[in-house]
């Protein structure tokens, strides 16, 4: 399995499947949709998911052996005040998406998120628990998950939890880059003590991806950080690792913020079952944080000094 197309190659995740996939010597084809972005010094091919034949044409014409659907509207709040442009990208994509594969013959990787659960558990969740989606984005994505699955027990459904890292492709930020934004800019940061989630280092979750797919993966994965945490354990960990002042971190209550898209309480994912089956490890919060640090744009050691 050497051939991949990945759909979302200029998202945070997808960018990082697609310099892992061509490290792993994969032959990779990346689409992009609005950000016409190149990686290094690759061109992407433009595909929006919404359009049956154009996701029909890309696969035909580059004729994978595995496809991995990366891209959709994933603010949750965007999809909460825009339900038929959610439904449109993240749900009848994704039908457009495993129909062409399955027509194809081919099996694909459907990611999706820790929000498929309404975050009432006291504990982890676990690839059994059974779903109960908030909001528009979580029901969206959920029935991508549903498609995927239906259209061939070859697929595979990888749940991911707070993706974050340096964002190579597009200015949009994540939870820890808007965080150290925040703090160097020595603005008080409110953070919500009542939300945890498994926060994932976007590189080494593509590695895991990569790994699970030539591992032969099928059915659903929990694919996220080992470190169950709130907003403000985040903060203050960041402020520590880049030098930054710690009392910027405010705590704060997912309550008295306005947001459009209800939030669950505990996301936390368990993410034992990759781990075991594919004989891997979670990164924890501080090691990725850590490797931000040591690879942020424009700061890279030099390597003659
Ligand atoms: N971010 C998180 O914290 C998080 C948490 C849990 C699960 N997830 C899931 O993980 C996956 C990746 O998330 P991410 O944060 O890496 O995403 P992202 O950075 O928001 O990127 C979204 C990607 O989707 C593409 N896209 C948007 N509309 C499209 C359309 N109509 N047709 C084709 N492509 C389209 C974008 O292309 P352009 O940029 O070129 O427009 C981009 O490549 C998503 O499935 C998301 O649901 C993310």
């Amino acid at each position: 399995m050497n051939k991949l197309l990945i759909i979302g190659g200029t998202g945070l995740l997808g960018q990082y499947l697609v310099l892992e996939a061509y490290q792993r010597g994969f032959e990779v084809t990346a689409t992009f949709h609005d950000n016409d972005a190149k990686l290094g010094t690759r061109s992407l091919v433009h595909l929006d998911v919404r359009d049956e034949a154009e996701v029909n044409e890309v696969v035909r014409s580059t004729s994978p052996e595995v496809v991995i659907l990366a891209a959709g509207i994933t603010d949750l709040d965007r999809c909460e005040n825009n339900p038929q442009e959610a439904w449109a990208v993240n749900a009848e994509g994704a039908y457009n998406v495993t129909a062409a594969c399955k027509s194809a013959d081919i099996p694909m990787m459907y990611i999706s998120t820790d929000a498929v659960f309404n975050g009432h558990k006291s504990e982890r969740y676990y690839e059994f628990d059974t779903p109960d989606p908030l909001g528009i984005y979580a029901q969206t994505k959920l029935e991508g998950e549903r498609l995927a699955l239906d259209a061939d027990h070859r697929n595979t459904v990888a749940r991911v939890s707070l993706l974050y890292g340096w964002n190579r492709t597009s200015e949009k930020k994540n939870f820890v880059t808007w965080a150290i934004e925040e703090m160097r800019a020595r603005r008080p940061v409110p953070l919500f003590t009542d939300r945890l989630t498994t926060p994932t280092y976007a590189p080494h979750c593509a590695q895991v991806l990569l790994k699970m797919l030539r591992g032969g993966s099928r059915g659903i994965y929990h694919v996220s950080g080992p470190d169950c945490m709130d907003r403000f354990e985040m903060g203050m960990a960041i402020a520590q690792e880049f030098g930054l002042e710690q009392s910027l971190c405010q705590r704060g209550s997912v309550n008295d913020a306005d947001l459009a898209a209800r939030r669950g309480r505990n996301l936390c994912l368990s993410s034992q079952k990759a781990e075991s089956e594919f004989d891997l490890r979670m990164m924890h919060f501080r090691d990725g944080i850590k490797a931000m640090r040591s690879t942020e744009p424009g700061h890279e050691p030099d390597p003659d000094s």
